[in-house]
């Protein structure tokens, strides 16, 4: 296991190498800030996306491996979050604050992503084993701001990208799609698509 947890640490790590290396080089276009912004941006909602999908890969597989990296992979979607959030504060913004309020006007789908932010905090702050145990079951309905934390980053993406959706409808499928295999019926339909080994030997000695 510790072998995909490094598999996973260097995956994550690399797009951030790469992008950031881009920028030392001169190659990342003429705006280098908007360039990491945007990149961030992405990627945060990809590994949002990804994680989502490892559930219902666990279900269908029943490689319980999925649910050891899910925990590191939350913590990085909340990375590359706080890396578009920096970018936006360092390049777009120029750590100028008294320009924020007008820039809130201006683009209020930024409000938005602060939401969806700051519920990626807090489930990356309650993802350890002790939060498990002191919420108990108030801890999996916690969790489940995740889905609202996708619908607010899909809302944003959406404000930024009104004018050409097609990148921004691939995004919102997956979504709904990684959505509706957590309706109960639907997930407990994955869990039976593939029979457990002593079900599958009662089966065959029937036959
Ligand atoms: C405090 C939080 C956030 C701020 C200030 C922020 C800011 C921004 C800004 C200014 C843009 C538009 C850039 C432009 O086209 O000019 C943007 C785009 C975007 N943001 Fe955020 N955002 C935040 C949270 C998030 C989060 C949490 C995610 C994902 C998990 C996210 C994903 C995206 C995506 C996918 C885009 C579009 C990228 C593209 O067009 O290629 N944002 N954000």
């Amino acid at each position: 296991m510790r072998l995909w947890r490094c598999a996973v640490f260097v995956a994550a790590l690399l797009p951030f190498l790469w992008w950031a290396g881009q920028v030392a080089m001169g190659q990342a276009g003429p705006e280098p800030g908007q360039y990491l912004l945007l990149n961030f941006g992405q990627c945060a909602l990809i590994l949002l996306l990804l994680t989502l999908s490892l559930t219902p890969l666990m279900k269908l597989t029943r490689w319980k491996g999925f649910a050891l990296i899910r925990r590191q992979m939350g913590l990085w979607t909340f990375s590359y979050g706080v890396l578009h959030l920096t970018s936006y504060l360092l390049f777009i913004l120029g750590l100028d604050f008294s320009a924020l309020g007008e820039d809130l006007q201006r683009r209020p789908y930024i409000i938005v992503g602060f939401a969806a932010l700051l519920m990626l905090l807090a489930l990356a702050v309650t993802s350890n084993q002790y939060s498990m145990k002191r919420l108990g079951k108030r801890w999996k309905f916690l969790h489940r701001l995740v889905y609202i934390a996708l619908i607010l980053v899909l809302l944003h993406f959406f404000w930024v990208v009104r004018a050409d959706m097609t990148q921004w409808s691939g995004y919102a499928l997956a979504g709904i799609v990684l959505m509706l295999l957590r309706i109960p019926a639907i997930s407990r339909a994955l869990g039976r698509v593939r029979p457990r080994k002593g079900h599958a030997k009662v089966s065959a000695s029937r036959v």
